[in-house]
Protein backbone atom coordinates (compact mmCIF):
# COMPACT_ATOMS: atom_id res chain seq x y z
CA UNK A 1 0.00 0.00 0.00
CA UNK A 2 1.16 3.40 -0.67
CA UNK A 3 1.33 6.08 2.35
CA UNK A 4 -1.17 8.78 1.42
CA UNK A 5 -1.13 11.51 3.93
CA UNK A 6 -0.51 15.47 4.21
CA UNK A 7 2.99 15.62 5.87
CA UNK A 8 5.08 17.93 4.30
CA UNK A 9 8.08 17.53 6.24
CA UNK A 10 7.81 14.01 4.82
CA UNK A 11 7.43 14.39 0.86
CA UNK A 12 10.22 16.82 1.49
CA UNK A 13 12.66 14.54 2.92
CA UNK A 14 11.15 11.61 0.61
CA UNK A 15 12.28 14.17 -2.61
CA UNK A 16 15.20 15.24 -1.28
CA UNK A 17 16.34 11.31 -0.65
CA UNK A 18 15.96 11.04 -4.70
CA UNK A 19 12.59 9.91 -3.99
CA UNK A 20 8.98 9.89 -6.37
CA UNK A 21 6.39 11.73 -4.25
CA UNK A 22 3.15 12.56 -5.62
CA UNK A 23 2.11 16.22 -5.72
CA UNK A 24 -1.24 18.03 -5.71
CA UNK A 25 -1.61 20.90 -7.85
CA UNK A 26 -4.94 23.32 -8.81
CA UNK A 27 -4.98 21.17 -12.46
CA UNK A 28 -4.49 17.61 -11.57
CA UNK A 29 -1.62 15.31 -10.01
CA UNK A 30 1.80 15.19 -10.59
CA UNK A 31 4.43 12.12 -10.44
CA UNK A 32 6.96 14.67 -8.91
CA UNK A 33 10.99 13.57 -8.59
CA UNK A 34 14.09 15.78 -7.98
CA UNK A 35 14.17 17.67 -11.78
CA UNK A 36 18.19 18.00 -11.68
CA UNK A 37 18.82 14.31 -10.68
CA UNK A 38 19.17 11.66 -13.72
CA UNK A 39 18.78 8.36 -11.49
CA UNK A 40 15.17 9.79 -10.03
CA UNK A 41 13.79 11.18 -13.58
CA UNK A 42 14.45 7.89 -14.79
CA UNK A 43 12.32 6.52 -11.91
CA UNK A 44 9.08 8.97 -13.37
CA UNK A 45 9.56 7.51 -16.86
CA UNK A 46 9.49 3.74 -16.16
CA UNK A 47 6.73 4.12 -13.61
CA UNK A 48 5.03 5.96 -15.52
CA UNK A 49 5.51 4.19 -18.96
CA UNK A 50 6.65 7.12 -20.69
CA UNK A 51 8.32 7.34 -23.79
CA UNK A 52 11.62 8.94 -23.75
CA UNK A 53 10.72 11.58 -25.88
CA UNK A 54 8.18 13.20 -23.90
CA UNK A 55 9.86 15.74 -22.03
CA UNK A 56 8.48 16.94 -18.35
CA UNK A 57 7.46 19.98 -16.59
CA UNK A 58 9.46 21.20 -13.51
CA UNK A 59 7.31 23.13 -10.94
CA UNK A 60 9.19 25.58 -8.47
CA UNK A 61 7.66 28.01 -6.12
CA UNK A 62 9.23 31.60 -7.51
CA UNK A 63 10.06 32.99 -10.84
CA UNK A 64 13.56 33.94 -8.81
CA UNK A 65 14.18 29.67 -8.43
CA UNK A 66 13.67 29.20 -12.14
CA UNK A 67 16.63 32.20 -12.71
CA UNK A 68 19.47 29.19 -11.32
CA UNK A 69 18.15 26.65 -14.50
CA UNK A 70 17.98 28.73 -17.53
CA UNK A 71 19.45 31.04 -20.13
CA UNK A 72 17.93 34.00 -20.27
CA UNK A 73 13.81 35.24 -19.06
CA UNK A 74 12.33 36.98 -21.87
CA UNK A 75 10.21 39.55 -21.25
CA UNK A 76 7.41 38.44 -21.98
CA UNK A 77 8.08 35.70 -20.23
CA UNK A 78 8.40 37.60 -16.94
CA UNK A 79 5.29 39.17 -17.47
CA UNK A 80 3.32 36.23 -18.04
CA UNK A 81 5.37 34.58 -14.82
CA UNK A 82 4.05 37.94 -12.98
CA UNK A 83 0.79 37.65 -13.61
CA UNK A 84 -0.40 33.77 -14.01
CA UNK A 85 2.40 32.37 -11.38
CA UNK A 86 1.35 30.39 -8.79
CA UNK A 87 -1.23 29.16 -11.60
CA UNK A 88 -2.31 26.94 -14.57
CA UNK A 89 0.63 27.95 -16.80
CA UNK A 90 3.72 26.48 -17.62
CA UNK A 91 6.86 28.64 -19.43
CA UNK A 92 9.25 27.31 -21.55
CA UNK A 93 12.91 28.64 -21.51
CA UNK A 94 16.57 27.71 -22.70
CA UNK A 95 18.15 25.34 -20.00
CA UNK A 96 21.33 24.98 -18.41
CA UNK A 97 23.32 22.42 -17.72
CA UNK A 98 21.45 21.89 -14.21
CA UNK A 99 18.85 20.60 -15.82
CA UNK A 100 20.18 16.41 -17.23
CA UNK A 101 18.96 16.09 -20.50
CA UNK A 102 16.70 13.14 -19.95
CA UNK A 103 14.19 15.78 -17.82
CA UNK A 104 13.39 17.42 -20.95
CA UNK A 105 14.06 15.00 -23.44
CA UNK A 106 17.23 16.26 -25.07
CA UNK A 107 15.48 19.82 -26.22
CA UNK A 108 17.58 22.90 -25.25
CA UNK A 109 14.50 24.19 -23.52
CA UNK A 110 12.84 23.41 -20.10
CA UNK A 111 9.04 23.59 -19.04
CA UNK A 112 8.65 25.63 -15.61
CA UNK A 113 5.28 26.17 -13.65
CA UNK A 114 4.70 27.38 -9.83
CA UNK A 115 1.39 25.91 -9.06
CA UNK A 116 -1.28 26.82 -6.97
CA UNK A 117 -1.70 24.63 -4.20
CA UNK A 118 -0.78 25.77 -0.44
CA UNK A 119 0.52 22.67 0.43
CA UNK A 120 2.80 21.94 -2.31
CA UNK A 121 4.06 25.16 -2.63
CA UNK A 122 4.94 24.63 1.14
CA UNK A 123 6.98 21.53 -0.19
CA UNK A 124 8.90 23.23 -3.23
CA UNK A 125 9.72 26.42 -0.84
CA UNK A 126 11.45 23.46 1.20
CA UNK A 127 13.67 22.06 -1.98
CA UNK A 128 16.79 23.51 -3.70
CA UNK A 129 16.01 22.36 -6.63
CA UNK A 130 12.67 22.07 -8.98
CA UNK A 131 10.48 19.14 -9.27
CA UNK A 132 9.79 17.11 -12.21
CA UNK A 133 5.91 16.05 -12.64
CA UNK A 134 4.61 14.83 -15.25
CA UNK A 135 0.52 14.18 -14.62
CA UNK A 136 0.44 11.23 -11.82
CA UNK A 137 -1.17 8.39 -14.31
CA UNK A 138 -0.18 5.14 -16.59
CA UNK A 139 0.98 7.22 -19.95
CA UNK A 140 -1.85 7.91 -22.11
CA UNK A 141 -4.40 7.06 -19.54
CA UNK A 142 -6.65 9.93 -18.21
CA UNK A 143 -4.87 12.27 -15.55
CA UNK A 144 -5.77 12.26 -12.50
CA UNK A 145 -7.59 14.78 -10.18
CA UNK A 146 -8.15 13.17 -6.77
CA UNK A 147 -5.37 10.79 -4.60
CA UNK A 148 -8.15 7.82 -5.66
CA UNK A 149 -7.67 8.65 -9.52
CA UNK A 150 -3.90 7.76 -8.65
CA UNK A 151 -3.83 4.77 -6.83
CA UNK A 152 -6.28 3.49 -9.97
CA UNK A 153 -2.70 3.75 -11.81
CA UNK A 154 -0.15 3.12 -9.43
CA UNK A 155 -0.22 0.43 -6.50
CA UNK A 156 3.75 0.11 -5.93
CA UNK A 157 6.82 2.51 -6.85
CA UNK A 158 5.96 5.96 -4.79
CA UNK A 159 7.14 6.17 -1.80
CA UNK A 160 4.57 9.33 -0.69
CA UNK A 161 1.19 10.51 -2.18
CA UNK A 162 0.49 14.09 -0.54
CA UNK A 163 -3.09 14.53 0.08
CA UNK A 164 -4.73 17.62 -1.61
CA UNK A 165 -7.91 16.65 -2.10
CA UNK A 166 -10.02 16.98 -5.28
CA UNK A 167 -7.87 19.15 -7.72
CA UNK A 168 -10.21 22.60 -8.45
CA UNK A 169 -9.29 23.23 -12.01
CA UNK A 170 -8.89 19.44 -13.12
CA UNK A 171 -7.38 19.98 -16.67
CA UNK A 172 -3.91 20.53 -17.11
CA UNK A 173 -1.83 23.45 -17.42
CA UNK A 174 -1.62 25.98 -20.52
CA UNK A 175 1.78 25.69 -21.84
CA UNK A 176 3.42 28.54 -24.06
CA UNK A 177 7.02 29.27 -25.45
CA UNK A 178 8.51 32.23 -27.65
CA UNK A 179 9.97 31.28 -30.82
CA UNK A 180 11.71 34.47 -32.00
CA UNK A 181 9.95 36.32 -29.59
CA UNK A 182 6.77 35.52 -31.03
CA UNK A 183 4.01 33.82 -28.21
CA UNK A 184 3.13 30.13 -29.09
CA UNK A 185 0.65 27.87 -27.34
CA UNK A 186 2.08 24.39 -27.04
CA UNK A 187 -0.84 23.13 -25.26
CA UNK A 188 -4.06 24.32 -24.31
CA UNK A 189 -4.94 24.18 -20.82
CA UNK A 190 -6.52 26.05 -18.10
CA UNK A 191 -4.96 29.45 -18.76
CA UNK A 192 -7.12 30.52 -21.81
CA UNK A 193 -5.91 32.12 -25.23
CA UNK A 194 -7.38 34.80 -24.61
CA UNK A 195 -6.71 36.01 -21.28
CA UNK A 196 -2.88 35.33 -22.19
CA UNK A 197 -3.64 37.58 -25.12
CA UNK A 198 -4.45 40.57 -23.12
CA UNK A 199 -1.36 40.90 -21.22
CA UNK A 200 1.00 39.70 -24.39
CA UNK A 201 -1.07 40.73 -27.67
CA UNK A 202 -1.09 37.71 -30.32
CA UNK A 203 -0.61 34.28 -29.53
CA UNK A 204 -0.17 31.63 -31.81
CA UNK A 205 -1.19 28.04 -31.39
CA UNK A 206 0.97 25.29 -32.37
CA UNK A 207 -0.41 23.14 -35.04
CA UNK A 208 2.09 21.26 -36.02
CA UNK A 209 2.05 19.86 -32.17
CA UNK A 210 1.66 16.55 -33.67
CA UNK A 211 5.30 16.37 -33.81
CA UNK A 212 6.49 18.07 -30.79
CA UNK A 213 7.96 15.82 -28.09
CA UNK A 214 4.68 14.96 -26.23
CA UNK A 215 2.13 15.78 -28.68
CA UNK A 216 0.66 11.92 -29.13
CA UNK A 217 -2.55 11.37 -30.68
CA UNK A 218 -4.22 9.34 -28.18
CA UNK A 219 -3.44 10.72 -24.77
CA UNK A 220 -5.86 11.26 -21.34
CA UNK A 221 -8.05 8.21 -22.76
CA UNK A 222 -10.57 5.92 -20.76
CA UNK A 223 -10.02 1.92 -21.71
CA UNK A 224 -13.11 2.18 -22.89
CA UNK A 225 -13.85 3.55 -26.43
CA UNK A 226 -14.94 7.48 -26.39
CA UNK A 227 -16.68 8.64 -29.44
CA UNK A 228 -17.19 12.33 -29.81
CA UNK A 229 -19.90 13.66 -32.39
CA UNK A 230 -23.73 14.43 -32.86
CA UNK A 231 -25.11 12.21 -29.56
CA UNK A 232 -28.75 11.39 -31.23
CA UNK A 233 -26.91 9.47 -34.33
CA UNK A 234 -24.01 8.12 -32.43
CA UNK A 235 -26.66 6.50 -29.85
CA UNK A 236 -28.54 5.24 -32.86
CA UNK A 237 -25.15 3.83 -34.07
CA UNK A 238 -24.23 2.34 -30.56
CA UNK A 239 -27.51 0.98 -30.17
CA UNK A 240 -26.63 -2.50 -29.25
CA UNK A 241 -24.08 -1.23 -26.85
CA UNK A 242 -24.22 -0.28 -22.98
CA UNK A 243 -23.98 3.50 -23.77
CA UNK A 244 -22.96 5.76 -21.18
CA UNK A 245 -23.27 9.81 -22.46
CA UNK A 246 -20.75 12.51 -21.50
CA UNK A 247 -23.33 15.31 -21.02
CA UNK A 248 -22.69 18.76 -20.99
CA UNK A 249 -25.42 20.48 -18.49
CA UNK A 250 -28.34 17.94 -19.08
CA UNK A 251 -29.64 14.79 -19.69
CA UNK A 252 -31.39 12.93 -22.78
CA UNK A 253 -33.84 10.62 -23.76
CA UNK A 254 -32.13 8.33 -25.42
CA UNK A 255 -30.54 5.95 -23.08
CA UNK A 256 -30.78 5.24 -19.05
CA UNK A 257 -30.15 8.20 -17.25
CA UNK A 258 -27.97 6.15 -14.57
CA UNK A 259 -26.13 5.61 -17.62
CA UNK A 260 -25.52 9.79 -17.78
CA UNK A 261 -22.71 12.19 -16.29
CA UNK A 262 -23.82 15.87 -16.14
CA UNK A 263 -20.29 17.75 -16.60
CA UNK A 264 -22.04 21.03 -14.86
CA UNK A 265 -25.66 21.32 -13.73
CA UNK A 266 -25.36 24.83 -14.15
CA UNK A 267 -23.47 25.58 -17.40
CA UNK A 268 -20.29 26.40 -16.30
CA UNK A 269 -17.27 25.64 -18.11
CA UNK A 270 -14.96 25.99 -15.31
CA UNK A 271 -17.35 23.49 -13.49
CA UNK A 272 -16.88 21.20 -16.88
CA UNK A 273 -13.10 21.29 -16.47
CA UNK A 274 -13.20 20.20 -13.08
CA UNK A 275 -15.51 17.28 -13.24
CA UNK A 276 -14.11 16.15 -16.95
CA UNK A 277 -11.11 13.35 -16.12
CA UNK A 278 -13.25 12.37 -12.71
CA UNK A 279 -16.24 11.58 -15.46
CA UNK A 280 -14.24 9.62 -17.37
CA UNK A 281 -12.80 7.35 -14.53
CA UNK A 282 -16.47 6.81 -12.96
CA UNK A 283 -17.18 5.69 -16.66
CA UNK A 284 -14.25 3.59 -16.57
CA UNK A 285 -15.65 2.29 -13.50
CA UNK A 286 -18.78 1.35 -14.56
CA UNK A 287 -20.26 -2.25 -15.12
CA UNK A 288 -23.38 -1.04 -17.25
CA UNK A 289 -21.00 1.11 -19.71
CA UNK A 290 -19.08 -0.36 -22.71
CA UNK A 291 -18.95 2.84 -24.53
CA UNK A 292 -18.95 6.38 -24.21
CA UNK A 293 -19.72 8.99 -25.87
CA UNK A 294 -19.86 12.80 -25.72
CA UNK A 295 -20.39 16.02 -28.02
CA UNK A 296 -17.58 18.75 -28.03
CA UNK A 297 -18.12 21.73 -26.54
CA UNK A 298 -18.73 25.60 -27.79
CA UNK A 299 -15.04 26.14 -29.07
CA UNK A 300 -14.04 29.37 -27.20
CA UNK A 301 -12.28 29.74 -23.86
CA UNK A 302 -12.30 26.58 -22.04
CA UNK A 303 -14.58 24.79 -23.77
CA UNK A 304 -11.75 25.15 -26.33
CA UNK A 305 -9.23 23.37 -23.83
CA UNK A 306 -12.00 20.95 -22.96
CA UNK A 307 -12.90 20.47 -27.11
CA UNK A 308 -8.97 19.30 -27.16
CA UNK A 309 -8.73 16.96 -24.40
CA UNK A 310 -12.31 15.21 -25.81
CA UNK A 311 -10.33 15.22 -29.49
CA UNK A 312 -7.04 13.09 -28.44
CA UNK A 313 -9.20 10.98 -25.71
CA UNK A 314 -11.45 9.83 -28.48
CA UNK A 315 -11.16 7.11 -31.14
CA UNK A 316 -10.54 8.49 -34.72
CA UNK A 317 -13.68 6.85 -36.43
CA UNK A 318 -16.17 7.81 -34.37
O1 LIG B 1 -0.94 20.99 -15.20
C1 LIG B 1 0.09 20.43 -15.55
O2 LIG B 1 0.85 20.91 -16.42
C2 LIG B 1 0.44 19.08 -14.91
C3 LIG B 1 0.73 19.30 -13.42
C4 LIG B 1 1.20 18.06 -12.71
O3 LIG B 1 1.65 20.35 -13.28
N1 LIG B 1 1.54 18.44 -15.57
C5 LIG B 1 1.43 17.87 -16.80
O4 LIG B 1 2.58 17.22 -17.24
O5 LIG B 1 0.44 17.92 -17.47
P1 LIG B 1 2.59 16.17 -18.45
O6 LIG B 1 3.87 15.48 -18.33
O7 LIG B 1 1.40 15.31 -18.41
O8 LIG B 1 2.67 17.04 -19.71
C6 LIG B 1 3.87 17.73 -19.99
C7 LIG B 1 3.93 18.20 -21.41
C8 LIG B 1 4.69 17.27 -22.32
O9 LIG B 1 3.88 16.25 -22.80
C9 LIG B 1 5.15 18.21 -23.42
O10 LIG B 1 4.14 18.30 -24.39
C10 LIG B 1 5.26 19.54 -22.72
O11 LIG B 1 4.73 19.38 -21.44
N2 LIG B 1 6.66 20.00 -22.57
C11 LIG B 1 7.51 19.79 -21.56
N3 LIG B 1 8.70 20.36 -21.80
C12 LIG B 1 8.60 20.97 -22.99
C13 LIG B 1 9.48 21.75 -23.79
N4 LIG B 1 10.72 22.01 -23.40
N5 LIG B 1 9.03 22.21 -24.97
C14 LIG B 1 7.75 21.96 -25.38
N6 LIG B 1 6.87 21.25 -24.65
C15 LIG B 1 7.28 20.75 -23.48
MG1 LIG C 1 -0.06 13.99 -18.87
Amino acid sequence: MIKIGKDIAKAVQKLKKGGIVVIPTETVYGLGANATRTESVKKIFKLKKRPKNDPLICHVNSLDKVRNYVKNIPKNAQILAEKFWPGPLTIIFEKNNLIPDITTSNLTSVAFRVPKKKITLKVLENLSFPVAAPSANIFGYISPTSTHHVTDNFSTGIDYILEGGNCSLGIESTIIGFENNIPIIYRLGSTTLEVLEKYIGKVKIDNISENLPGSFKNHYSPSKKLFIGNIKKLCEKFSKNKVGILCFDKKYQYVEKENQIILSERSSMLEACKNLYSSLYKFDNMDNVDIIISSLMPNSFLGKSINDRLIKSAEKDG
